[in-house]
């Protein structure tokens, strides 16, 4: 992985990252030791290079189990319980998965959303399936989850028997506590541990996310590598200059401070959709607290240049972008030549279509940075698996060392209870009879 921040330091005075270097090296080192804000959840800092070949065996296992009794999986699981396993599965899928035939079983994700649509439509097209039950959930009581596992557990139950639903539902959560944790216990389920100091958003490296990515088939071994290998690159160790977290979070926050308000996350392919929803999950929790943070945002070009083109081109001067760039595809396809011509296309005969793609990127950068919107650059050799890991491990310590620059706590989440405690008065839950009254007294 290489990232390229030369096109993003020329709307900044001279020396202006490398000013960060003190700073950042600061909040490298209150992570190493511990003592920064949120300081009981940086499991995830040298998770890495402290997971075993026989702890990959055993996920590979139950994935095994599986898939050999499945044709379809559903993952549960919402927010850092289900972005990092969607993200890597949509990165390394075909595009157009649903529509072929596949060994592998359909992975299909719930629980991230409260849908009376969803859900039914999901259950309809699960009559008669043989299908199996991932539930993800750290605290074990998150309503979009909860409901889909009532859900989901009596359908496989009332499909597969009670002995067979016991093979194929697995549970992911908390050690002791939790709804999700008394149910997977009495029903005797397989389970997997979310360490207590590993926050949601930080966990796709954790069971959360490698059991529903080697479900689909693909090796988990290799995306830990690729974290491992970038957990060295981003080492307190390793110089400023080549260090890529210090360099992009120093980036980032210069940028900031400069009045660059929004960080739109750009790619150019749309297997990478969904990166940036787990991107801007890790950014936008971890970052946006204290009335302050660069809001996390995304886009998939071209398509969204003839959408969203005009207002990045030309709209408020608040913004800069991060581009994921692929080097090669993992296919090959030419423009072919025709002999009429009618579509004046035979001047791109014979080039590769990801060569017009990259020129496409190129085209754009040139024109953003015209148009007054620094740019960043990370570039992966491929698509596969060793990269995607360096990514997800580059962008976690990036975040963390840049929400600790901003300021923040960047490992709490204080603010997504707030529609919790509504929801829970509306629907008059028990225990929140007081808020229940002081919220009716509002309609
Ligand atoms: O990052 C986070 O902590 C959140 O997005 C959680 O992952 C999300 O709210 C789901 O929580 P839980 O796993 O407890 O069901």
């Amino acid at each position: 992985m290489k990232l390229e921040i030369n096109k993003a330091v020329q709307f900044l005075a001279a020396g202006k990252v490398e000013s960060y270097e003190a700073e950042v090296k600061a909040a490298q080192q209150a992570l190493e030791d511990g003592t920064c804000a949120g300081n009981d959840f940086l499991g995830w800092l040298h998770l890495p290079s402290s997971i075993t070949p026989a702890f990959i065996a055993e996920i590979n296992d139950t994935a095994n189990t599986l898939k050999a009794n499945c044709d379809a999986i559903v993952v549960a699981g919402i927010g850092g319980s289900y972005l990092g396993a969607k993200a890597v599965i949509a990165a390394l899928d075909d595009n157009f998965t649903w529509l072929k035939p596949s060994n592998a079983p359909r992975i299909l994700f719930a629980g991230n959303n409260i849908s009376e649509d969803y859900l039914t439509e999901l259950i309809e097209y699960l009559k008669g399936v043989k299908f199996g039950v991932i539930n993800i959930s750290k605290s074990g009581t998150t309503t979009e989850t909860a409901i889909t596992f009532r859900l989901m557990k009596k359908l496989c139950e009332d499909q597969m028997g009670k002995d067979m639903a016991k093979k194929v539902i697995v549970a992911i959560t908390d050690a002791k506590k939790g709804a999700a944790r008394t149910c997977a216990d009495k029903e005797g389920y397989k389970t997997f541990v979310i360490p207590d100091n590993v926050g949601g958003r930080f966990s796709v490296l954790t069971p959360v996310g490698l059991l529903p990515i080697a479900c689909a088939g693909y090796d988990i071994a290799q995306l830990v590598k690729g974290a491992q290998d970038m957990e060295k690159q981003c080492d307190i160790n390793v110089p400023f200059a080549e260090n890529p977290c210090a360099v992009y979070a120093a980036t980032r926050n210069a940028l900031y401070a400069s009045g660059k308000k929004i960080e739109i996350l750009v790619n150019y392919q749309p297997k990478l959709h969904f990166v940036s929803e787990w991107w801007k999950q890790l950014y936008g929790e971890s970052e946006g607290k204290d009335k302050k943070a660069i809001f996390p945002a995304s886009v998939d070009f071209s398509t969204d240049l003839h959408s969203m083109g005009q207002w990045i081109q030309d709209g408020e001067r608040t913004i800069f972008e991060t581009v994921i760039s692929i080097d090669k595809p993992n296919s090959s396809l030419t423009v072919p030549a025709d002999d009429e011509n009618l579509d004046g296309l035979n001047f791109l005969a014979g080039k590769h279509i990801d060569e017009v793609n990259h020129k496409a990127e190129l085209g754009t950068q040139l024109a953003h940075i015209d148009g007054g919107v620094p740019n960043l650059r990370i570039s992966i050799p491929k698509l596969d698996e060793y990269n995607l890991g360096q990514l997800i491990y580059f962008f976690e310590k990036g975040c963390g060392v840049s929400g600790l620059l901003l300021g923040v706590n960047p490992f709490n989440q204080p603010g997504v209870e707030a529609y919790k405690k509504n929801m829970f008065a509306l629907l008059d839950k028990p225990g929140y009879e007081a808020e229940s009254k002081a919220i009716q007294s509002r309609l």
